[in-house]
């Protein structure tokens, strides 16, 4: 908890930086955890719910434990008339898990997305900051073994 100390001394305590707080915190974790938005709550005299108010509202921000490897995969229109939707299904059937979950060894989390911002791209899927565009389901087991 001296690390969430340390952040939160690095912006100051200053509230209006309660994002940037977040975002340090989250990278440090890989998630948001319920202890440090605590800490974070206290040393920063924000109430509580309002940190989670942000913290909800932010699709970057999680609540929840993510993988090692954090898998957005992009379910948007440009993405979804090229047949992202079978990507998705075939990163969960080679995954074993969900969209929304993470596998039982904390590799991977899945999510799925509305855009990523490179809709010429698609499908697209996102591994952590590397993207990987024009994707079919055949390609989708070679990209997962870079990572494992
Ligand atoms: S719709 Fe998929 S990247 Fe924009």
């Amino acid at each position: 908890m001296e690390d969430i100390k340390g952040i939160v001394g690095k912006y100051h305590h200053d509230a209006s930086q309660l994002i940037s707080v977040l975002h340090d915190t989250q990278a440090k974790y890989n998630y948001l955890p319920k202890s440090a938005l605590e800490l974070i709550s206290e040393e920063m005299k924000i109430p509580l719910p309002d940190i989670y108010q942000v913290a909800t509202f932010y699709k970057a921000f999680s609540l929840k434990p993510r993988g090692k490897y954090h898998i957005r995969v992009c379910l948007g229109t440009a993405c979804h008339v090229r047949g992202s939707q079978r990507i998705l299904e075939s990163v969960e059937r080679d995954l074993g898990i969900k969209s929304g979950e993470t596998s039982k060894d904390g590799l991977f989390s899945l999510e799925s997305v509305n855009c990523l911002g490179c809709c010429a791209l698609g499908p697209v899927m996102m591994v952590n900051k590397n993207y990987h565009g024009e994707i079919s389901p055949g390609k989708i087991n070679k990209i997962l073994k870079k990572y494992v």
